[in-house]
């Protein structure tokens, strides 16, 4: 931050229109970023913010426009080209070969040679200065499938770094971290600049722009709306330029009215990937009528909680009733069954059939029942109608039931998951990171529905990272350490220190 040479740009994109089909992903967009500076992008989800780097990267090929790399013009035919030009990119959805070390991924492509054979000494040795010119700490030696998310995506900073990355771009980097793993990478970006480095970040926290970037460029419907100095302008501000309406940071909700439990959680105990104790003799319970937000800091048994409790992982003993019947041991399709709808975390991997439709994604729980399906056939009239009634109502964006999922941006993806599980009109409904990846403008509606289930007399277990979130939604919330519910508080009012406390494993007595 504040590092930028204004008589140096790096990237210079002009006219950049990016169509598919009918859809006009960018329309005319210019973009000027300087060296040395952090460059925010700003936009609801859908709105063009990938689309535009992924052809600064040279994966998409502008329908037109023109694109500069310090100030000589550059067809960005492949991401070669674009390495070849000092540019590198960390995408949300990681690249690495989980079986390899952290080195080897780091090298693979670019490898050094000593007579022939691969100088794995010298390729560490090499890594190792980086890592540390950067404060990019990592385990060199450690596989990739055994090191958390944040060092996986220090290793894919090092991975461009090592190609001799002088600009880099960074899609949603802070989407997949704990909060604590922000405030690194907040650092290690301050490190990059302050060595002459250049960053193009997309996020949509906007408290991260305010502390990281030193301009912001705001997308809307794939238009470039103006970019601002960040320094002159607040949050609100950039929130109402990017969705052309004031947005409320605050769930507006009546005090809530509990009725019968429908989910109670005893004693129970589940291990981790590692047969390690994970969830150790947790309790809860959840009402009609009210949302139990878990506070936690990550890896305190909070996965492995959500997976016992929607049948993927096997617990090793305890209790979960719902509606007093026990389903601990039933399957996810058994759980379902019990009226139990789950928004989780991890969209591409148990959320969305990527190739499927949205219609047909929206209806993949439930294309057995009338009226999707009548005598054993499906009834593609009342499918379509359904799901264009929920992408209207969810606000997913292109606005067409046939759209094939994976072709939707992160944000849309997100919602389709949501529509289709708060439509399942579940009796409990678990909602793991419900807003992970989503514009602010979306937050607030999700927000509002998850309140909007609760006030129908649904019972919500809201897990999520996000302490103010969690704060704002609940009605009570169990903060989650070492894998049990060491203290419980009433979320109005709540106080964020005392939460605080109890996530590291003090009292709140
Ligand atoms: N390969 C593709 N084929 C068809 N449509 C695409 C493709 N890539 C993107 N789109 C469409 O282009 C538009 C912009 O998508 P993009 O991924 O750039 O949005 P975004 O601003 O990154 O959103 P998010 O915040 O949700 O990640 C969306 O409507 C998306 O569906
Ligand atoms: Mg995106």
């Amino acid at each position: 931050m504040n590092n930028y040479d204004f008589d140096q740009i790096a990237v210079e994109m002009k006219g950049i229109t990016q169509k598919f089909g009918s859809l006009v992903a960018n329309d005319n967009i210019d973009l000027t970023v300087h060296k040395g500076e952090v460059h925010a992008l700003l936009g609801e989800n859908g709105a063009g913010k990938t689309t535009l780097v992924n052809s600064l990267y040279g994966l998409y090929h502008p329908t037109s426009g023109d694109i500069f790399i310090n100030g000589e013009k550059v067809v960005m035919d492949t991401p070669n080209v674009a390495i070849g030009h000092g540019i590198g990119m960390v995408h949300q959805h990681f690249m690495l070969i989980k079986p390899f070390t952290v080195v080897e991924n780091i090298i693979l492509g670019k490898e050094t040679h000593k007579h022939g054979v691969l100088d794995m000494e010298r390729a560490t040795k090499e890594v190792m200065e980086l890592s540390e010119r950067y404060g990019l700490t990592i385990d060199p030696t450690a596989c990739i499938q055994d090191i958390t998310v944040g060092m996986q995506q220090r290793v894919e900073i090092l991975k461009t770094l090592y190609r001799g990355a002088d600009i880099l771009i960074l899609d949603e980097p802070t989407a997949v971290l704990t909060p604590q793993e922000i405030l690194d990478l907040i650092k290690i970006i301050n490190n990059l600049t302050d060595q002459g480095k250049t960053i193009i970040i997309i996020t949509h926290k906007l408290k991260e722009i305010k502390d990281v970037a030193d301009f912001c460029t705001i997308i809307r419907r794939g238009k470039k709306i103006d970019t601002v100095k960040v320094a002159d302008v607040s949050e609100s501000d950039l929130a109402s330029m990017m969705v052309g309406r004031e947005v409320s940071f605050k769930v507006d909700k009546e005090e809530s009215e509990p009725g019968d439990i429908v989910l109670e959680v005893n004693d129970l105990h589940v291990k981790d990937n590692r047969d390690i104790p994970a969830v150790e003799g947790l309790s809860l319970k959840v009402r009609r009528g009210e949302i139990l937000g878990i506070a936690g800091v990550d890896g305190n048994g909070q996965n492995e909680l959500v997976d016992a409790l929607t049948g993927i992982r096997k617990a090793e003993s305890g209790e979960v009733l719902v509606n007093g019947n026990n389903i601990l041991g039933l399957n996810p399709r058994g759980i379902l069954d019990h009226k139990v709808s789950t928004i989780p975390q991890d969209r591409q991997k148990r959320g969305l059939v990527l190739e499927y439709s949205i219609a047909e994604n929206i209806i993949i729980e439930n294309y057995k029942k009338a009226p999707f399906s009548r005598k054993g056939w499906l009834n593609f009239p009342a499918i379509r109608e359904y799901a264009r009634k929920l992408v209207k109502e969810f606000d997913v964006r292109p606005d067409d039931e046939n759209y094939i999922s994976g072709s939707l941006s992160g944000g849309n993806q997100q919602k389709v998951i949501i529509a289709r599980e708060i439509s399942n009109n579940p009796d409990l409904l678990i909602a793991v990171q419900p807003t992970r990846g989503l514009d602010v403008g979306a937050i607030e509606y999700v927000h509002k529905a998850l309140v909007a289930q609760r006030d129908k007399g649904k019972a919500v277990l809201l897990i999520s990272l996000e302490l103010d979130e969690v704060i704002n939604v609940s009605d009570r919330i169990g903060v989650i350490y070492e894998g049990k519910i060491v203290g419980e508080v009433k979320a109005e009012g709540a106080d964020e220190n005392e939460i605080g406390l109890m996530m590291a494993g003090g009292s709140n007595s």
